[in-house]
């Protein structure tokens, strides 16, 4: 990690260590794939979506941990700090585990199952907003709405609870830092959840709305369920879906020359916050409007100090990660620059192959000029457009 890069505020624990006895696929259930993918990169890929960059710790099995950490590198990339150890016997330590790696600088942390595979990443943001605000822990609940009765082990029916005072409770669950390291370190009875442990440290806690989504995966049945809404209740099958994207840089004789993934050394460079490679740039757009991603800026931060001066290909690689995570492959790729300089052509095959092996598709690329026309004519910039194809995987 670039040591610029402000450290966190948040961490996210998930817990991964579990067995899945219960969902009984034979496996560690977040190693359990649904829809092509592990519980724990699908919950990983929420993290990863929340607004605030968070530091992440992986708590899985002791015998995967290098499969877990292979996961986490796919899944997060170099954006933000992670850990990975090994959990307990129990959910609690499991949890304990996991808070021995928060790093310093972190002030808000939340405890995550990563059995709750589908929980959008709006959900850690609401929860980190509303732990900021209340200085106390924060948990999302959603109403109960079942009728709920006491009944004794032989069957018998005794009462009906008031359902109007009970809530089922979700994670992230999240807290001060101090208040959940103090509940832990005093911990003495075995509590299904982060919140019952603060609690009985004498803290309050609050329920903010929770999400049908950030339903846990317990058993089989759950698991269906989860994969009848990854398919978003589509009848049909998923289409292919074609994508637009554009951009301009003007020249900066200061700079060096990146342009389609390639170095082009004694030409004039681009001017930008990256390194202005307009051909990579517009093909970022492409992808990402061809999966309604958003667009560059909004993915990426037109000012994320992260980014400062990073190749076009880092864009690409991310975008590929990102629609890929979306359920699509990369169809074919084109691209067309439009300027006097630099010459294009001598240099076509090996940029189209440059660009083919970040985004593993096809690349087609051409190059014109205009007439001597406009900005382009007058050799004060270059622009790109393209166009990508993605297929349902
Ligand atoms: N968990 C954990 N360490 C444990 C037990 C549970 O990290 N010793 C995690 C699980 O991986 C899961 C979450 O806590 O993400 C919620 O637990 P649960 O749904 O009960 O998962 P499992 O314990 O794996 O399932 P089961 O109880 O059916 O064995
Ligand atoms: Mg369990």
């Amino acid at each position: 990690m670039d040591s610029s890069i402000p450290a966190p505020r948040v961490a996210v624990v998930v817990v991964a260590a579990g067995s899945g006895t219960r969902l009984g696929a034979g496996l560690p259930k977040a190693f359990v794939a649904l829809g092509g993918r592990t519980l724990l990169e699908r919950s990983l890929g929420s993290v990863r979506g929340m607004a605030e960059p968070a530091q992440t710790i992986v708590v899985a099995p002791s015998e995967r941990l290098e499969e877990a950490r292979t996961i986490v590198a796919g899944a997060l990339g170099s954006l933000a700090p992670s850990a990975v150890v090994a959990g307990g016997e129990t959910r609690q330590r499991s949890v304990a585990a996991g808070l021995a790696a928060l790093a310093p600088d972190v002030e808000v942390v939340l405890v995550h199952d990563a059995a709750r595979a589908l929980t959008p990443p709006s959900l850690f943001d609401a929860v980190v907003a509303a732990v900021r605000h209340a200085g106390h822990g924060i948990i999302p609940g959603l109403p109960v709405s079942d009728t709920i009765k006491r009944v004794s082990p032989d069957g018998e029916v005794h009462e009906t609870v008031d359902r109007s005072a009970l809530s089922a409770i979700q994670t992230p669950q999240g807290f001060p830092r101090d208040q959940l390291l103090a509940a832990y370190a005093a911990a003495t009875s075995d509590e299904t959840d982060d919140a019952g442990l603060v609690a009985a440290g004498g803290h309050p806690v609050s329920v903010v709305p929770g999400d049908a989504h950030a339903f846990k995966i317990t058993t089989p049945w759950d698991l269906r369920r989860a994969e009848v809404l990854l398919n978003g209740g589509r009848a049909e099958p998923p289409t292919p879906r074609i994508g637009f994207g554009s951009d301009t840089h003007g020249f900066d004789p200061a700079a060096e020359l990146w342009l389609a993934g390639l170095h082009w050394p004694g030409e004039d460079g681009l001017a930008g916050h990256s390194d202005g490679d307009a051909v990579a740039h517009a093909i970022v757009d492409a992808l990402l409007s061809a999966a309604a991603l958003g667009d560059i800026g909004t993915v990426f931060g037109t000012d994320d100090p992260r980014l400062a001066d990073a190749r076009g290909v880092v864009f690409l690689a991310e975008a590929r990660r990102l629609v890929e995570e979306a359920g699509y492959r990369i169809g074919n790729v084109t691209a067309q620059i439009v300027g006097n300089r630099p010459k294009f052509s001598p240099r076509r095959a090996e940029a189209q192959e440059a660009l083919a092996a970040v985004l593993g598709a096809p690349v087609s690329l051409s190059a014109t000029t205009t007439d001597g026309l406009g900005f382009t004519g007058r050799g004060e910039g270059v622009a790109a457009l393209a166009t990508a194809l993605l297929l349902p995987r």
